[in-house]
């Protein structure tokens, strides 16, 4: 399902001499005795998850067929980048099938909030609030904003549109979602925001944007199986944090994140909240960044190829990306394009992978770690996803990092407070 290419990592030392600092990792990660065991909740979660809670979204989102076109989804960081980065990745970026997921509570940006009310009067609308907290900022002031407007639209009927996911007992979100009678769902005390999208937190908008949740669980859990060996020479997610780590300590302090597909870019955006949170605190870590070929060749390129020094680049290749273009001929071809008639643009694609993996590689001396995934299945994004979870557990462990908390986010959050007036 995943195949990890080290060939061009140009590691200056074998993963192998890392062997007994992964098994002490590994033994932290599966029997919580690491740094911020109270959130290791994601390791066991593809086997142990909330099959009621399962039932209930599934439920859910048939008792709603028909009577919806258009998803809200209110969150920000983790409670909103999965569910975000699967749509695009699984869907693509103008699915045909009617339904469209707009996302909120992720700005204070005034413009866009303004033009999504505006583009949503003539939907018919559902509305998915997600925070574990119950009280973040962003998320908030777009509830607050968006509940009304379903409220003027769908009066007494408003309490069966809005959905809550927040914690099971505790919080704001949860009171005001009990007293006002919307449906709840449940983000575990052990499993943190960035770690959530195999929770509810995930599960109620890909369902409801008719993604298959039931494929996507069943990726988690062969990755969960296949990944659960500290053996480094059968667990490419462990070689990747292990390579990572190399890397560092070589004095890489960039991590370039590259897709192919313009709907993979949210993936790298999820995987930059995932690796920087987790990673980045005590002075430490890599700075997670990344690029979409060959769009951003077009832009970044430049810089990559004989900028100054410092990145590595991790390729996400998806092997079998669906709906593939077979290049047209054309009879006058005054655009000189006919020595591509006949071809795939899939293997165009392949090409300038290879082409640029070379330039990267051996003429600009970039350290390039190639990660091949099958195809952009529900499948295949939930398998993914378990294999950068545990990657980054296994990396940050490595770098004697908690990688489930966040305090440096609350910086900002205490001095916007105290401008907003915020007691
Ligand atoms: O990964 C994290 O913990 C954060 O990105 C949170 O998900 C984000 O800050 C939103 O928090 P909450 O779900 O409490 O609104």
């Amino acid at each position: 399902m995943i195949r990890l290419d080290l060939r061009n990592a140009k590691l200056n030392e074998d993963l192998s001499l890392w062997q007994d600092r992964v098994n002490k990792a590994h033994d932290d990660l599966h029997n919580r005795t690491g740094k911020g065991s109270d959130f290791l909740g994601w390791v066991k979660w593809p086997e142990n998850y909330d099959k009621d809670e399962f039932t209930r979204i599934l439920a859910l989102r048939d008792r709603m067929k028909g009577k919806y076109d258009t998803v809200l989804v209110c969150g920000i960081g983790g409670s909103y980048l999965g569910a975000r980065a699967a749509l695009e990745m699984i869907k693509g970026l103008y699915p045909d099938d009617g339904i469209e997921v707009i996302f909120i509570g992720n700005t204070f940006s005034h413009t866009y909030l303004s033009q999504v009310l505006n583009h949503i009067k003539g939907k018919e609308v559902v509305l998915n609030v997600i925070s574990k907290s119950g009280t973040t900022t962003e998320t908030s002031v777009s509830f607050r904003i968006f509940k009304q407007f379903m409220e003027k639209k769908y009066g007494n009927e408003v309490s069966s549109r809005i959905y809550a996911t927040t914690d099971k007992a505790r919080g704001t979100l949860k009171e005001l979602a009990d007293k006002e009678g919307y449906e709840t769902f449940v983000i575990p005390d052990d499993i943190g925001g960035r770690y959530s999208v195999f929770t509810a937190v995930g599960l109620l908008p890909l369902a409801l944007a008719g993604v298959d949740i039931e494929a996507m669980m069943k990726g988690s859990l062969d990755a969960s199986k296949d990944l659960n060996t500290a053996d480094l020479e059968k667990n490419p997610a462990y070689q990747y944090a292990v390579a990572r780590r190399i890397l560092g300590d070589m004095g890489y302090t960039e991590e370039y994140f590259i897709t192919y597909h313009l709907q993979l870019t949210m993936i790298a955006e999820w995987w930059k909240q995932l690796f920087g949170e987790s990673e980045g605190k005590e002075g430490k870590g890599i700075l997670p960044t990344s690029a979409c070929f060959t769009t951003d060749l077009h832009s970044l390129g430049q810089y990559i190829q004989e900028g100054r020094k410092g990145e590595f680049e991790t390729i996400l290749y998806v092997d079998d990306m669906a709906d593939d273009i077979v290049f047209p001929e054309d009879k006058d071809d005054l655009d000189h394009m006919n020595y591509l008639a006949g071809k795939k643009l899939s293997w165009v694609t392949e090409m300038a992978f290879e082409g640029t993996l070379s330039a990267h590689s051996d003429d600009g001396n970039n350290p390039n770690l190639v990660i091949h995934l099958k195809d952009n299945s529900a499948y295949s994004f939930g398998y993914m996803i378990y294999f950068f979870f545990i990657a980054c557990g296994m990396t940050c462990y490595l770098l004697d990092i908690n990688p489930f908390n966040q305090p440096g986010v609350e910086v900002y959050k205490k001095k916007m407070f105290k401008l907003l007036g915020k007691e």
